[in-house]
């Protein structure tokens, strides 16, 4: 598949406070739904739109990640030797992409995370896509939002309406629905609800161009004493147009620990191997609730 955008940044530097303890030591992005860490469900849904190259954004305790994407010697001879051919080509079916690895030395906060994607992006448009955010692998979102990137030549951010009482928890838009995107005014990062411009919540999914660096390096932190992606977007709004695309299908916030427990039996309903009989066991535990 041809597509305009090569690259995909996958931030990983977070420090998954929410999760605690499991990721004390170990990378939030390697938490499994079913049988998949977070991160890679993030890499598939970039590659059905074509992309082949990511950058992968990580820091202390999150060596993990560049292991899982690296081949593994002992275990392939070991799957080999036993015939066991299908595990074998599920392990080894991304052994064709390319991925690198930036560490941030500290996390100093989203925007910052990006910032130091810098050095080795060149002049091009790329994709951002937080791999604790899970869209139903079904629902082609990124393949829609380059669409609309194709035809805008702006940066397109994905969006979500989430209840009022929970917009302090993201960073909210106002905007104007022009057909089928909202054309954004402002940003703002966790606002008050009383104080929010809409309910429009930044999901994390991005189409971005290298305009956002220059800012990102000026950036104050803001919200949380962070470098704050939303506060660059707001920056830029005001020197070309951002859209925002809102949401037709699923999104699980799985670095929560209700939505990871939501996406988890989703997707294990999906999952041909598991869903009778999850589907059979989930029915007998309400039943008995
Ligand atoms: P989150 O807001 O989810 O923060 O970051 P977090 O630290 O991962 O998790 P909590 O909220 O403490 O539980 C959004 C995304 O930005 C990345 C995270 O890895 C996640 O993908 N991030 C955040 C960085 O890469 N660096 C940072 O300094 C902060």
């Amino acid at each position: 598949m041809k597509t305009t955008i090569k690259k995909a940044i996958l931030p990983a530097a977070g420090l998954g406070t929410r999760f605690l303890p499991a990721t004390k030591a170990s990378p939030k992005e390697m938490l499994p739904i079913v049988d998949k860490p977070l991160i890679q469900y993030a890499v598939e849904e970039s590659i059905s739109c074509g992309i082949e190259e990511f950058i992968i954004i990580t820091g202390k305790h999150k060596r993990a990640i560049e292991d899982h994407f690296d081949s593994a010697f002992e275990l392939e001879e070991k799957l080999k030797n036993t015939g066991k051919k299908k595990l074998l080509e599920e392990i080894n079916k991304l052994s064709h992409i390319n991925f690198a690895y930036i560490r941030q030395r500290i996390a100093l906060g989203l925007g910052h995370a990006i910032l130091c994607v810098k050095p080795f992006v060149s002049d091009e448009p790329f994709a951002v896509l937080l791999s604790d955010d899970i869209i139903d692998p079904d629902y082609p979102l990124l393949r829609e939002m380059i669409k609309i990137y194709e035809q805008k030549r702006c940066p397109v951010i994905a969006l979500e309406e989430v209840p009022k009482a929970e917009v302090q928890r993201y960073g909210i838009i106002d905007g104007v629905l022009e057909g089928d995107v909202y054309k954004i005014n402002d940003l703002v990062e966790k606002p008050e609800p009383r104080n929010a411009p809409s309910n429009l919540a930044i999901i994390g999914r991005y189409i971005l161009t290298p305009d956002i660096f220059e800012i990102l390096e000026k950036q104050r932190p803001g919200f949380g004493g962070e470098i704050q992606l939303t506060d660059a977007l707001r920056e830029i709004v005001r020197r070309m147009p951002i859209y925002g695309y809102l949401i037709k299908g699923k999104r699980y916030d799985a670095g929560d620990k209700l939505g990871y427990l939501k996406a988890t039996v989703d997707l294990a309903l999906k999952n041909k191997e598991l869903s009778e009989s999850f589907k059979k066991f989930l029915f007998e535990k309400v039943k008995a609730e």
